[in-house]
């Protein structure tokens, strides 16, 4: 069961906002309503989110993106839609309900975070807790697990300005883990950090997600970050969404040719891992080896294999020895326990360009650029008669 839900979303900004959203259903474009006055900010956004998982929303600039997440919590009230977190809906709530679900339940991290320049890194740190109320030797204990956490033990007593913006924005994430908030709402959080540190940001942020289990939507417009930070991804054009999925999915099926232009430039074999598109184990089983041994069992296909790799690992790494052997490589876990296979078909299909038709023969005239141009619903089901 999904902690997060939100169905049918539509935040529209103007005028008579509600006329706005039945003329949306009726099938009136985002552009229609902008010649009138209204700008259409989120259009129809379902999207469910799972403990533990990192939603990522992808889109261009003044896609929708920071106005889905303000609706997410509340900040901006939805034109019409439900939020659900755990149950409750979040959309029937009076102000001050809202506030105390905010203040415990869901925690923002924004692109720049604001920290007070004359409160220490650990006042700074429990200030989501002293909003709560919390008193102060509790805050300061929650604070200080936090900036660990973070890997900020010893700035404690530091003030804002002594660090570095990647020191500061730990502090943002800090403040937001220290309130033992189960939502975590995270809008362009690393984007104003230089490349080393961001991707230093986004290992510590998995890292933590795997003890944390935190729900979190994550926002940004940069698709190497959405795809390792990303268990599922929804891209957004002109305030919908269209089209959610795996990174896998983004890549090898975009849904049309606008996420196709996000993705063309990716280096696929960089980008996918070897969890991402790893077989079950079953499909290994019952098979040969090219000595002859059967493959029966986990221990008998990791004998066999010939590399075993970790669901992260980039599936550039996995060509070599796919080429030395017949049998797939072994995906395991930390513990050496097998959770999948990826044999060698699998890594050329996914490397497969969406198929390219062959020059058109001189009566038939190909489709131009095959499926890619099919329309799909944003799970990836090509909507049939479209
Ligand atoms: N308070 C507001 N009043 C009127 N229009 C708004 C308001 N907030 C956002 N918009 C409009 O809604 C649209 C979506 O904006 P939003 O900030 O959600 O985009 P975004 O995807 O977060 O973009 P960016 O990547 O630049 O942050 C834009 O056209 C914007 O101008
Ligand atoms: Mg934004």
């Amino acid at each position: 069961m999904s902690r997060l839900q939100a169905e049918h979303l539509y935040k529209v900004f103007g005028r008579r906002p509600e006329d706005a959203v039945r003329k949306l259903e009726a099938g009136a474009s985002r552009d229609e309503l902008r010649s009138e006055g209204t700008t259409a900010a989120v259009i129809d956004a379902s999207i469910e989110v799972d403990e533990g998982q990192i939603f990522v929303v992808m889109g261009l600039s003044g896609s929708g993106k920071s106005t889905l997440l303000r609706t997410l919590n509340g900040l901006l009230e939805p034109t019409a839609g439900t939020v659900r977190f755990d149950g409750q809906d979040l959309t029937s709530l009076s102000d001050k309900e809202l506030r105390k679900v905010r203040s415990q339940k869901i925690s923002m991290v924004f692109q720049h975070f604001a920290l007070f320049p004359h409160r220490s890194v650990l006042e700074n740190a429990g200030y989501g807790l002293e909003v709560q109320g919390v008193p102060r030797a509790e805050r300061e204990r929650r604070a200080t697990e936090a900036l660990e956490l973070t890997g900020l033990k010893g700035w404690e007593k530091s003030w804002p300005d002594e660090l570095s913006g990647g020191m500061q924005q730990r502090v943002g994430l800090a403040r937001a883990l220290a309130t033992d908030a189960d939502l975590l709402l995270m809008d362009e959080s690393f984007s104003a950090l230089d490349p080393l540190i961001r991707r230093d940001m986004q290992d510590q942020l998995l890292e933590l997600q795997k003890t944390l289990m935190k729900t979190i939507v994550f926002i940004t417009h940069d698709l190497n970050e959405a795809m390792r930070l990303g268990d599922r991804i929804a891209v957004m054009r002109d305030g919908r969404i269209v089209q959610i999925g795996s990174a896998e999915d983004i890549l090898v099926t975009p849904a049309n040719d606008y996420v196709a232009s996000f993705t063309q430039d990716v280096d696929r074999t960089r980008v996918l891992t070897a969890g991402a598109i790893m077989a079950d184990t079953d499909t290994v089983f019952g098979t040969t080896t090219a000595q002859g041994k059967k493959i029966g069992t986990a221990e008998e296909f990791l004998a066999a294999a010939p590399a075993t790799a970790r669901v992260d690992t980039p599936i550039a790494e996995l060509f070599t020895p796919c080429s030395t052997s017949t049998v797939p490589v072994a995906v395991t876990d930390e513990r050496g326990e097998v959770l999948g296979a990826v044999p060698a078909g699998r890594l050329l299909a996914v490397l497969g360009e969406p198929k390219k038709q062959e020059p058109p023969a001189p009566a038939a005239q190909a489709p131009e650029n095959g499926h890619r141009s099919a329309d799909r619903d944003p799970e990836g089901k090509v909507i049939a008669g479209a």
